[in-house]
């Protein structure tokens, strides 16, 4: 008789008392030149979008964490996935794909047509994303135009997002820096 053993850990929305081991995770994954990158500027003073926060955990351990933030695109709001970070020793256990899936299942909720991220399409066309051709979108500061890869959450549909890339609103005043608003 065979059995199929499933994994020690678990994707699970992200609770409050995570939040600090989600932001170790993303400093020892990014260290601080994450705060350079022209997504952080679409992130700063913004909250995550609640309810696609998700973790992975093992044992009462973090092991993974991905957010989605809220971004304009053409004036639309969509939304940016990231950072999506696995703890180091524990890559290549499918962790990161399943966090994904989690986040992209509950997008699929939500009223956005398309997800956008800035990554390595080798590893997002895993979980179904395409290089958007070059120009389509603009983000806010130098972005490797190879690297601007979209989803579409509406089955069946090309993804139709462009224009330029905005912070969706401002959570937080005091980090009056960052991209425009919209
Ligand atoms: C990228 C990251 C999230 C992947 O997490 P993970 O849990 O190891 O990923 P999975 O186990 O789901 O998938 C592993 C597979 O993806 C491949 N893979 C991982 N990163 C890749 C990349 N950048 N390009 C292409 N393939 C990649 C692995 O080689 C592995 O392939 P295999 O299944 O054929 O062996 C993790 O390596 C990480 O946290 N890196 C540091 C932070 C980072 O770079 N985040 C992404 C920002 S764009």
């Amino acid at each position: 008789m065979s059995s199929v053993s499933s994994p020690a850990w678990q994707v699970r929305l992200e609770a409050d008392q995570d939040a600090p081991f989600v932001e170790a995770l993303n400093a020892e994954s990014f260290g601080p030149g994450r705060f350079a990158k022209s997504a952080y500027r679409l992130r700063e003073g913004v909250d995550p979008v609640a309810g696609l926060s998700f973790v992975a955990v093992e044992n009462g351990v973090l092991r993974g964490s991905v957010r989605f933030w809220p971004v304009t695109v053409g004036g639309h709001e969509e939304l940016l996935l990231g950072p999506l970070a696995v703890e180091t020793g524990q890559r290549g256990r499918g962790i990161g794909i399943a966090l994904m899936q989690a986040g992209i299942a509950a997008a699929k909720e939500g009223p956005w047509r398309g997800i956008l991220l800035v990554g390595d399409e080798p590893y997002y066309a895993r979980v179904g994303f395409a290089r958007l051709p070059p120009g389509r979108v603009k983000f806010p500061g130098p972005v490797d135009q190879n690297r601007i890869l979209g989803l579409s959450l509406k089955s069946g549909e090309m993804l139709a997002l462009s224009g330029q890339v905005r912070r969706a609103r401002i959570d937080r005043p005091h980090c009056a820096a960052g991209a425009p608003i919209s």
